[in-house]
């Protein structure tokens, strides 16, 4: 386990790159989610599949698991999550997986050549959400699925009352949920933007405890890249004063926080 957070403007890409080893441990949830999100995809037959942000391919193994595609076409530009995704999934039979080391803008892929794009848990780090609409959709074929997972508005507000009096304010950081997050209005027009007809667009907000150390562990593997704004020193005196502020608001089931999942399913008008 990588045990510090980066130091530097470093890119997404870089921070997932670091944190992959790690990642599998930290983030559970994004794992019933991705299977959520594809038990929400309508029946169907989708024998070629794009994974956006495919990670180390949580929710390509849910594709496969329910769909069983001919070939799936993994992108993301950390190379650290590819190996994992091509250590974990590379070799399934009848499956054929290729891996692309790019950025949702400027996939290499071809237009129209989709059955299915599915995007679990990335969408929120695309800086720019409407040519990342635009760029899925254009990839699908007339009558393609589009499906998303993304974190939601509303979600980590506890937390975000901490850092908001955790000193020297670390703008980025804290101006990082509202660069992120998204509801349901928003989301339905990137999608109709895109020329996408959205089927269903919902918000589900849950309440969790853990323990703090959990909680600080899976910030630093998702986004440990924008909390490391400063020198390794002050990064480390910044991530232990909030450790130390979320442990006196803390009970005795640990530290309770909320969390908001977005999932969207659309198809492109055929
Ligand atoms: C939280 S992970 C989710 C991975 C996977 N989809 C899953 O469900 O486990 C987010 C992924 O989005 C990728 N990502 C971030 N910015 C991206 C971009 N601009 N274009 C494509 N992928 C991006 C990251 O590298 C990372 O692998």
């Amino acid at each position: 386990m990588s045990s510090h957070i980066h130091t530097s403007h470093e890119s997404v890409a870089g921070g997932f790159t670091e944190t992959a080893s790690d990642y599998e441990d930290a983030v559970r949830f994004n794992i019933e989610g991705a299977q959520r999100l594809v038990l929400c995809i309508p029946p169907g037959r989708y024998e070629d599949v794009l994974d956006v942000g495919c990670g180390t391919g949580w929710a390509t193994q849910a594709v496969i698991d329910r769909f069983r595609p001919a070939r799936i076409t993994g992108v993301d530009p950390a190379q650290g999550m590819l190996d994992q995704f091509q250590a974990k999934l590379g070799g399934i039979e009848g499956v054929e997986i290729t891996l692309a080391n790019a950025d949702v803008e400027s996939m290499p892929v071809a237009e129209g050549a989709f059955d299915l794009v599915i995007c679990s848990m990335a969408y929120h780090w695309f800086p720019r959400k409407w040519e990342a609409a635009a760029a899925m959709a254009r990839a699908l074929r007339p009558g393609g699925v589009m499906a998303i997972l993304m974190s939601g508005r509303g979600g980590e507000q506890a937390y975000r009352d901490v850092i908001a009096n955790v000193e020297p304010i670390n703008h980025r950081w804290l101006g990082a949920f509202d660069g992120n997050l998204r509801n349901q209005s928003e989301m339905e027009d990137y999608l109709v933007q895109a020329g996408m007809e959205p089927i269903d667009i919902w918000m589900e907000t849950r309440v969790r405890h853990t323990t703090v150390e959990a909680y600080m562990e899976r910030m630093r593997v998702v986004a440990g890249h924008m909390i490391g704004d400063q020198s390794e020193a002050d990064t480390a005196a910044y991530v232990a004063a909030i450790e130390a502020k979320l442990r006196e608001r803390s009970g005795p089931r640990g530290w309770r926080y909320e969390f908001a999942k977005l999932f969207a399913i659309a198809v492109k008008p055929a």
